[in-house]
């Protein structure tokens, strides 16, 4: 089953929408595996968006991404690298759609809420910069024993 990294950044944390995030991930049928809940290093964040050394928003964006704790996650399911690009929304939140998460909550770039992984290549390089693999954990959502 395909496996996703999504990541709630600085500003969502700060302004209280985690709940709200990964609620929509839940309902919407995806797996929580992984999560953690850390202040990334300013090497992480710099590996992490290691593609975009010297583009003119890269020191922007690493200052932004250590300002304070985030929420890293991975999330299993049918097709789930496209389907939460899609929920996420637009990468400029200005321009995103209002029923997505960055539509319904942000509108500047730089201050985009949320990260995802933007391919299956993308998602397996940036889960093992913040999971060991058994740190990911395989379990089945059909609910079972919880009534009787
Ligand atoms: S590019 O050049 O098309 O590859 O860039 P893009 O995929 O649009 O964005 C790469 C990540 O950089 C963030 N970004 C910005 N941050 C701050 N300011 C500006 N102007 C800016 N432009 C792009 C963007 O949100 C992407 O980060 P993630 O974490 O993937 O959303």
């Amino acid at each position: 089953m395909e496996r996703t990294y999504l990541m709630i950044k600085p500003d969502g944390v700060q302004r209280g929408l985690v709940g709200e995030i990964i609620s929509r991930f839940e309902k919407k049928g995806f797996k929580l595996v992984g999560m953690k809940f850390l202040r990334l290093t300013r090497e992480m964040a710099e590996k992490h968006y290691a593609e975009h050394v010297g583009k003119p928003f890269f020191a922007g964006l690493v200052d932004y991404i250590i300002s304070g704790p985030v929420v890293a996650m991975c999330w299993e399911g049918k097709e789930v690298v496209s389907v939460s690009r899609e929920m996420m929304g637009a990468t400029n939140p200005a321009k995103a759609a209002p029923g997505t998460i960055r539509g319904a909550y942000a509108v500047d770039i730089g201050r985009n809420i949320i990260h995802g992984s933007d391919s299956p290549a993308s998602a397996e390089r940036e889960l093992s910069i913040y999971f060991e693999s058994a740190e990911l954990v395989e379990w089945d959502r059909t609910v079972q024993g919880w009534i009787t």
